[in-house]
């Protein structure tokens, strides 16, 4: 019997024992042995679970414990969870993780860390939600030359535009839709700011260059920016706004961001709506793939959760990855993309001039689509604009 700890009994913990306890034998058919849950470590009391008689508040009695093989962090949050980890993987522990706010700042330290003890640290549940990605990208993808991966890596966000696409809904009740199935974040300010699709792709590009990036340098956009004018503007050209994450790789150098783009039917991403994700990944030789599934929620998580613990525990080795920390994420301004510019129609005239080769897309306000151009030169032009007091009322890239 191989014992085991779950740290966090919150929306994926509790998927976790639901799921490890339901498949029980399945589980232990892929092991080799019996997964036993020991401990579950949270701060509150569970009376009416049946794992409730499993809870303890105390982390050193699960770190001191000698039978404890795996330790399952869903806890969230930067801290305790990086102090719990650090230590569980120098005392010989193999850690499993769905956090990716630690894996994003900390990942290089823990999977250092693993190796000096000969244990695993795991996260396919930080990134995706339900699909199996990091594994891919480690083994199966690795050999290709990366040219970017990109995705819709946010479920919470892609639920609440499915509905105001879909729907008409309102944000605020999308989002609180969003929360009662427990896709949100406890602050959701990460999910609709971009900063939680931003950990995800920081990770991504750690996976594909190996080299760390700092979450709070790379160029991050939420979605609160995006008015019901955009969404249907998007929709009478045949396009849906997305929070798209991408990190594009040139000579092994990554460019990161997160912000809404307009994506077109030839775009697979598209078709990802609800609480789903979608992971497109280009490199070659193999060219264009994309992984799809359920990006939040107790299920899916649990799903990737479990299958790094059935990894660990069935032995199958460390994944052969290592991090490096690096300063920042590209230089963002020379990105280059088409953008959709809505101003109010009195600065028609004004916009016309300064993007004398943009298309007008709409009479009402003043909305075009730039030609091809990068950051930088977009940044230029609204400056001058906004020397004159003209400012957008919207800016959302195409993709
Ligand atoms: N809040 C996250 C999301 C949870 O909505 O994608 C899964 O990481």
């Amino acid at each position: 019997m191989i014992n085991i700890a779950i740290l966090g009994f919150g929306v994926v913990g509790s998927g976790v024992a639901d799921l490890l306890s339901k498949n029980k034998k399945q589980i232990a058919d892929l092991v080799g042995e019996e997964l036993n849950i020991k401990y579950i470590l949270d701060l509150r009391e569970f009376p009416d679970s049946p794992f409730g008689h499993l809870v303890i508040h105390d982390f050193d009695t699960i770190v001191n414990d000698e039978s404890i093989d795996t330790v399952i962090e869903v806890m969230g949050g930067s801290h305790p969870a990086y102090e719990f980890t650090k230590s569980a993987l120098s005392r010989g522990k193999n850690v499993v993780s769905s956090n990716k706010e630690v894996v994003a700042n900390f990942g290089d330290e823990f999977l250092r860390l693993a190796k000096e003890n000969s244990v695993s640290y795991r996260f396919e549940a930080s990134v995706g939600g339900g699909i199996p990605i990091i594994d891919p990208l480690v083994s199966t993808l690795r050999h290709n030359d990366t040219q970017e991966v990109r995705g819709i890596l946010n479920g919470t966000t892609n639920y609440i535009l499915t509905k105001m696409f879909t729907l008409g809904e309102s944000f605020e009740n999308a989002l609180k839709a969003a929360q009662e199935r427990g896709y949100a974040e406890r602050n959701p300010d990460a999910d609709i700011l971009g900063i939680d699709a931003a950990r995800k792709i920081v990770i991504l590009a750690a996976i594909v260059t190996g080299k760390l990036i700092p979450v709070d340098s790379i160029h991050t956009e939420g979605i609160t920016g995006i008015r019901d004018s955009d969404i249907k503007l998007a929709e009478s050209i045949g396009r849906k706004i997305k929070l798209v994450a991408r990190c594009i790789v040139n000579d092994g150098a990554p460019t990161v961001m997160v912000a809404p783009f307009m994506l077109s039917e030839a775009s697979p991403l598209m078709h990802a709506d609800g609480v789903y994700n979608a992971v497109e990944y280009i490199g070659s030789p193999l060219g264009n793939i994309m992984m799809y599934g359920k990006g939040a929620g107790a299920g899916a998580t649990a799903s990737a959760v479990v299958s790094d613990v059935v990894s660990c525990c069935a032995k199958v080795g460390s994944l052969s990855l290592g991090f490096t920390k690096v300063k920042e994420g590209g230089n963002f301004l020379d990105f280059a993309s088409q953008t959709y510019l809505a101003f109010a129609p009195e600065h028609a005239d004004e916009v016309m001039l300064a993007f004398d080769d943009a298309v007008r897309v709409r009479a009402e306000e003043c909305a075009v689509i730039t030609s091809l151009m990068t950051e930088a030169d977009i940044e230029k032009k609204l400056c001058a604009l906004g020397e004159k007091g003209i400012v957008p009322l919207s800016r959302i890239r195409l993709l």
